[in-house]
C-alpha cells in the first residue's frame, strides 16, 4: 500500500509543477502567474477541489513523447467564490504553452458537465497558444466538445472568461461563446489568426497587442465586456461580476444587506438637466445618485460609449442599467450601441435581473455608412431584447424621447412595466426644426419673414410636444416625477414587480435580429 501512496505523492507533486520550474520563472518573468496562483486568488482559501490532476496524452502522441505532464495544459475543479460554489479552470501556458489537447478538453468538459447538472457558475481562466498543432484534427475535435457545452450552459449557469495571457486561434472561441469576457492590460490578447499569418495573407504588419491587446478589445471590436489593469485585477473583477449573478437561470441574484437608505432623496437630480438644450451632461452623475452607493459596475464602457450598461444595486439587489449618454455623440444609438444594449438586456433576462432604462437620446444615428452597415437589423436588436425580456423593466425619460429612439428605449408598450418621465422630459416624433421644415415648408416659403414664422412653428411644436404630460394623458408615461424622487420610486416600483411573472409563448427559440 505505502508504493501505491508514493506513487500518487510523487505524481501529485509532480502536477503542481506544471511544466517545471524554469517555464514557471518564464511565466513570472512575463508578469504572469502560473494556473495554480491564479486560481488561488479566485476561490477561497482551501476551497480547492482538483478533478483530472493527473491525466495527460500517452507516449504515442505526435512529438510529445518526452512532454507528458501531469495535469497537461489545464487546472479544473470546483470550489468556493465568497462562499458561493462556482466550477473553475486555469490554462497552464507553462505545459506546451497551455495549447488545447484532448485531455484539455476532457478535463474542461468535464466541469462544464458537472457546473450545468448541479446549476453552478463557471468561471474559465485563459491562457493558450490555441489548438495543440500537433494533436492534428483531435485538437480540432476536442473544441467542439467544449463548445457544445459552451453552448448548452448558456442562458443556464454564468459562465466567465478571465483572459490572462494570449488567446489563440480556436482559443478565442469558447470565451466569445460565454456571457463575459474580462481582459487584463498589457499581458493578455485574443486573435484568431496572428500576425505571422496576416502578414503572410495580406501583407499587413501588426504586433500582437495592435492586432488583439485589451485596448482593442476594450474599445474598438467589444470582444471584452471589462479590462483591469493587470491579472489581480482581472480576478478581482470576475468575481465582483459574479455578485451580481445568480448561481443559474432558476434563482435570484444574491441581495446585499442594505446599506444606503431606500428613501434617500437626492436634491442634486434636480438639477442635473442643463437648462441650455444644447449642453449635455454625464449620465453617470445620475447614475450615482439613484443606485445605492458606490455600486454600479459598468460594462462595456469604453466601447460604444454613447450608451451606458452596467449593474448596480437598489437596497441591496442587484439591478440591470441601460441609458443613453448624453455626454458621447449626444447619446444617439448606432450600430455598436445597439448591440452593446441588446446583449446587455438579454443577460438581465436571462438571469432573472430587472433592468432599469434612462432614456435621453435624439434618436437613431443618420448616415450612408449606417445603412450601409445595416442599422435596420442592429437596431432591431434592441426592440427585439426589450420586447422579449420578461424581466422587471421600469424606464425613465429624462430629456430626449424622439421617434424610433423613443419605442426603441423600453417604451410602455414594449412591455416595460413602469414608465416615469422627468418634468424635463421630450418625446416627440422629431427634433422641433426638422418637423416645422416637413410641416410648415409652404408656409414658410410663403412669408415675408421666413424666419420669424419658422421661430413661431417651432415654439408651437415646442410647446406641444417638449414635455411628458401629453405622453402621460395618454399611459404612454405611467407618471411624472421630480428627479430628485426617482431612487425611492425605483425601490418601491422593484418592490411590486418582484413577483412580477410573464411567459412568451412556446417555440423553439426566436430569430433574434443578426
Ligand atoms: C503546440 C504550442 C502552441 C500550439 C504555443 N506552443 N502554441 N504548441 N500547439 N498551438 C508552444 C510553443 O511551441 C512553445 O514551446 C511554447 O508553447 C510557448 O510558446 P512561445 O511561442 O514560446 O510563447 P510566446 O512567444 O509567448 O507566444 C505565444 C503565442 C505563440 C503568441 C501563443 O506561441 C503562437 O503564435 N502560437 C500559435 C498560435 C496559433 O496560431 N494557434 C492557432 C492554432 S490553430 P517551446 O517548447 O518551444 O517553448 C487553432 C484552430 C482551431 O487553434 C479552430 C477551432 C474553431
Amino acid at each position: 500500500m505505502n508504493d501505491h501512496l508514493e506513487v500518487l505523492r510523487a505524481m501529485r507533486a509532480k502536477a503542481l509543477e506544471g511544466g517545471g520550474p524554469d517555464r514557471i520563472a518564464q511565466q513570472h518573468a512575463r508578469g504572469k502567474l502560473t494556473a495554480r496562483e491564479r486560481l488561488a486568488l479566485l476561490l477561497d482559501d482551501g476551497s480547492f477541489q482538483e478533478l483530472g490532476a493527473l491525466a495527460t496524452h500517452d507516449e504515442t502522441e505526435f512529438g510529445l513523447a518526452d512532454q507528458r505532464y501531469p495535469g497537461d495544459g489545464v487546472v479544473a475543479g470546483f470550489g468556493k467564490v465568497s462562499g458561493r460554489r462556482v466550477a473553475a479552470f486555469a490554462q497552464d501556458f507553462t505545459v506546451i504553452g497551455g495549447s488545447f489537447s484532448r485531455v484539455q478538453s476532457h478535463k474542461i468538459s468535464r466541469i462544464q458537465d458537472l457546473a450545468l447538472e448541479s446549476g453552478v457558475p463557471i468561471i474559465g481562466l485563459n491562457d493558450s497558444g490555441g489548438a495543440r498543432i500537433q494533436e492534428g484534427v483531435a485538437s480540432l475535435a476536442a473544441y467542439g466538445e467544449v463548445f457544445v457545452r459552451n453552448v448548452m450552459c448558456s442562458g443556464v449557469i454564468p459562465q466567465i472568461s478571465v483572459i490572462l495571457g494570449p488567446c489563440a486561434g480556436g482559443a478565442v472561441y469558447s470565451p466569445a461563446l460565454t456571457d463575459f469576457v474580462v481582459m487584463a492590460r498589457g499581458t493578455s490578447s485574443m486573435f484568431l489568426t496572428g500576425p505571422d499569418v496576416i502578414e503572410a495573407v495580406t501583407g499587413e504588419l501588426v504586433s500582437i497587442e495592435e492586432l488583439g491587446g485589451s485596448d482593442v478589445h476594450e474599445a474598438r471590436s467589444g470582444v471584452a465586456h471589462l479590462v483591469a489593469d493587470n491579472e489581480l485585477g482581472a480576478i478581482e473583477l470576475a468575481k465582483l461580476l459574479l455578485g451580481f449573478l445568480p448561481q443559474n437561470n432558476n434563482e435570484d441574484p444574491p441581495q446585499l444587506v442594505p446599506y444606503d437608505p431606500a428613501e434617500r432623496m437626492a436634491d442634486e437630480l434636480n438639477a442635473v438637466i442643463p437648462d441650455d438644450e444644447a449642453e449635455t451632461y454625464d449620465v453617470r452623475d445620475i447614475l450615482g445618485h439613484v443606485f445605492d452607493r458606490d455600486s454600479f459596475l459598468e460594462v462595456h464602457a469604453a466601447y460604444a460609449a454613447n450608451a451606458v450598461t452596467g449593474f448596480a444595486r437598489l437596497d441591496g439587489f442587484a439591478v440591470g442599467i441601460v441609458a443613453n449618454q448624453p455626454a458621447v455623440m449626444a447619446g444617439v444609438l448606432d450600430i455598436d450601441a445597439s448591440d452593446k444594449i441588446a446583449r446587455f438586456i438579454r443577460i438581465c433576462d436571462v438571469y432573472n435581473i430587472p433592468v432599469v432604462t434612462f432614456v435621453d437620446c435624439p434618436g437613431f444615428l443618420p448616415g450612408i455608412d449606417q445603412e450601409y452597415q445595416g442599422v435596420i437589423r442592429h437596431g432591431a436588436k434592441i426592440i427585439y431584447a426589450y420586447c422579449e425580456a420578461t424581466v422587471p423593466k421600469i424606464s425613465i425619460v429624462t430629456r430626449r424621447a424622439m421617434g424610433g429612439a423613443y419605442v426603441a428605449m423600453s417604451s410602455r408598450q414594449m412591455r416595460t412595466d413602469i414608465a416615469f418621465a422627468w418634468p424635463s422630459a421630450q418625446i416627440a416624433v422629431m427634433g422641433a426644426e426638422a418637423a416645422v421644415r416637413i410641416l410648415y415648408a409652404r408656409e414658410v416659403r410663403a412669408a415675408t419673414d421666413p424666419a420669424a414664422v419658422t421661430a413661431e412653428y417651432v415654439r408651437q411644436y415646442r410647446d406641444a410636444f417638449f414635455n411628458p404630460y401629453r405622453a402621460a394623458d395618454v399611459g404612454q408615461i405611467d407618471e411624472v416625477i421630480e428627479p430628485r424622487e426617482t431612487r425611492p420610486r425605483l425601490i418601491r416600483a422593484l418592490e411590486l414587480l418582484r413577483t412580477k411573472v410573464q411567459q412568451n409563448p412556446p417555440k423553439k427559440h426566436g430569430l433574434f435580429p443578426a
